[in-house]
């Protein structure tokens, strides 16, 4: 039996914005609404809550082939370092009891699972994304998440439930991350700096664009900011296989033509620079 089947999670039926639970003790593998609206966890253990209005393909978010190459490049460990700032910045932000948090745009779960271990405190955690693809490979790696098909534009979770959210390199909706978030809830987001795989993109592009994420444009509004931290550091390229999954687990790899990927095997016991930005935003509802 999953663990996260003994733990109540926050979550609200997609038709009707009624709450969301276990049909039973007994049966757990349909959650079903006041409604009678009913849905089925998967073999793998995450709920599809995506309806087909809210897609825009019928295949929403990173394909299986982005999904694997991150999979495959994140066990690596080399953004480790990222993963340990982020972590280190919640520890020190977060102090209540077993708060409530969601990986809004989780890919195939990397970091929420191993922000989970690295928390200082037990959590109620609810992974999300678009992509069936990320969901299916996150669920299959961890049973203690609630993990969910649906998307960070219309989030199946509870108003003002959450203690935090966080969004790492994934489109950002501030009105709806603010509705899930309790008062003066934290919102922490991370995008790439303009010194990111600089090595990587100036072999691909005539014209490399260096500016960097801010997520002022997309949560001022509803948000404050309170904490802004960059990170820089670099790495040697192990194999052509290191290299050309890097590329493809980003948008660089569908931005550029397919003649140009084998440019970066070329990075193979080169070193290469990691930039990012983190940003800490508290809710304006208070
Ligand atoms: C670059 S990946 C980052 C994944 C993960 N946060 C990480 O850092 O490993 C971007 C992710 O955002 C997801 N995504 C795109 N639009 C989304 C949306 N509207 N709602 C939820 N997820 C979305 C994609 O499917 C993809 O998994
Ligand atoms: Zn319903």
């Amino acid at each position: 039996m999953y663990i996260f089947l003994f733990m109540t999670f926050p979550v609200i039926c997609p038709v009707c914005q009624f709450e969301l639970n276990p049909c039973s003790t007994t049966d757990q593998k349909t959650w079903k609404c006041a409604n009678n609206h009913s849905f089925d966890v998967s073999k793998q253990g995450y709920l599809n809550l995506l309806l087909a209005n809210q897609k825009n393909s019928s295949n929403p978010g990173d394909d299986l082939k982005m999904v694997k190459a991150r999979e495959i490049f994140l066990e690596r460990a080399r953004y480790l370092p990222l993963l340990e700032r982020i972590s280190s910045v919640l520890n020190q932000r977060i102090n209540t009891e077993n708060p409530s948090w969601a990986d809004l745009g989780c890919g195939e779960g990397w970091y929420t699972r191993n922000l989970k271990d690295r928390l200082d405190f037990t959590s109620t955690t609810i992974g999300l994304d678009i992509s069936k693809p990320a969901i299916t490979s996150a669920a299959r790696q961890s049973k203690s998440i609630h993990w969910q098909i649906a998307s960070a534009a219309n989030p199946p979770i509870s108003n003002t439930s959450l203690d935090f959210a966080i969004s790492l390199f994934t489109p950002l909706f501030g009105e709806s991350t603010q509705r899930i978030l309790k008062e003066s809830g934290l919102f922490l987001v991370a995008g790439t700096g303009a010194n990111h795989l600089i090595e990587m993109r100036e072999l691909i592009y005539d014209e490399v664009n260096r500016v960097s994420f801010t997520a002022n444009k997309s949560l001022r509004q509803y948000f404050d900011p309170i904490e802004i931290q960059e990170l820089e550091f670099s790495w040697v390229i192990e194999s052509e296989a290191e290299a050309l999954e890097l590329l493809t687990m980003t948008p660089h790899a569908w931005r550029t033509s397919p003649d140009k990927h084998s440019r970066v095997h070329s990075l193979k016991d080169k070193s290469i620079q990691a930039h990012f930005v983190i940003e800490l935003w508290q809710s304006k509802l208070n």
